[in-house]
């Protein structure tokens, strides 16, 4: 049956509330598992996950859950289909659609992001199988080279394709332009790409005739690269960041959710909390879309032991309630102290 997709925006926006990225692509998960330690395999993908998705009160703070496909088709351990064990956590899933990344011919350190092919029959199995929502990244390299004009508009259009293929099935679209924080690049740098990026990509949603108010945006942050030896304070990466957003993404986008990309677990809640107490009226929603930010301690914490599995679900939820707080513009430092 096909969902109301202004029913599951509103799911998705609820106040207090952001998602929680769980969609690593095999590969991903195999390097994340492996520093750890611990074995990678169908199995342990899935009782990582059910872990996760088993935490109590976890819908307080988490509105949706991105999958990976082979998630979707996963079982917990009492038989019950993992995105069911979501719904019933009052979580809306979502399904990474995008089959990742090749190097973009001719252009050396560009990336094309692959999946438009066999994408609506693809949408069309994800949805009985509990999908209201998908996740498309494209993804940008900062050197002094890249990203060139041309990468930007390729995944722009790829972007505003998956788009309208989702829309087209009541399916509601997240469209993720990644600008990675590799690299030693100021502020002034990665705002300046962050810029042109949502630039074509607003200008291909337009021509790919995308209803915007059926859509989320997952962005990154403007931040210096994780190199560069001036790293700006919550507020500079609030006023650049709310800056360049309000200069290109319009109004009728009912939410921005960034993505955390690499930030460290305190300077992600510091940063989006910041941008609600920079004093602007924001014109959408503005909250979170964390895999990181998120799982890091509690990965760490279970360690693909079942004995450590509560203590991983004590750790996820309040990191997610401290997420909470910053899309409300209360959290503060001291309260990771009080949280560990
Ligand atoms: P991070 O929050 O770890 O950047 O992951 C978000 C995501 O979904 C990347 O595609």
């Amino acid at each position: 049956m096909a969902h109301d997709m202004n029913e599951t925006i509103a799911a998705l926006t609820a106040p207090g509330k952001g998602l929680l990225a769980a969609d690593e692509s095999t590969g991903t998960i195999e390097k994340r598992f492996k520093a750890l330690d611990i074995p990678c395999t169908e199995d342990t993908r899935r009782r990582y996950r059910e872990m996760l998705f088993t935490t109590h009160g976890l819908g307080e703070f988490i509105s949706g859950v991105i999958l990976f496909e082979e998630t979707l088709r996963q079982k917990a351990d009492d038989g019950r289909p993992l995105p069911q064990v979501l719904i019933e956590q009052g979580i809306v899933p979502g399904i990474k659609v995008d089959k990742g990344t090749v190097a973009l011919a001719h252009f050396p350190g560009d990336k094309l992001t692959q999946g438009l092919d066999g994408l609506a029959a693809r949408l069309a199995e994800y949805q009985p199988l509990g999908a209201r929502f998908a996740k498309w990244r494209a993804v940008f390299t900062i050197t002094d080279e890249t990203p060139s004009a041309q990468a930007i508009e390729l995944n722009a259009d790829a972007l505003a394709l998956y788009a309208a293929y989702c829309q087209q099935q009541s399916i509601v679209p997240i469209v993720e332009p990644e600008v990675l924080m590799d690299g030693d690049h100021t502020i002034e740098r990665c705002a300046y790409v962050t810029q042109e990026v949502l630039a074509a990509v607003f200008h291909a949603l337009h021509r790919q005739r995308v209803v915007l108010e059926h859509m989320l945006l997952k962005p990154s942050m403007v931040i210096a690269g994780k190199d560069c030896a001036h790293q700006a304070a919550p507020s500079e990466v609030a006023d650049y960041t709310l800056r360049c957003f309000r200069r290109t993404v319009p109004a009728a986008v009912p939410s921005i959710n960034f993505l955390s990309g690499g930030q460290r677990d305190e300077a992600a809640s510091a940063n989006l909390n910041a941008m609600h107490g920079a004093g602007l009226a924001l014109p959408w929603n503005v909250s979170f879309s964390y895999s990181r930010a998120l799982q890091s301690l509690p990965m760490a914490t279970w360690k693909g032991n079942a004995a450590n599995r509560s203590a991983a679900q004590l750790a996820l939820y309040r990191r997610a309630r401290l997420n909470s707080l910053a899309q409300q513009g209360r959290y503060a430092s001291a309260l990771e102290a009080q949280a560990a």
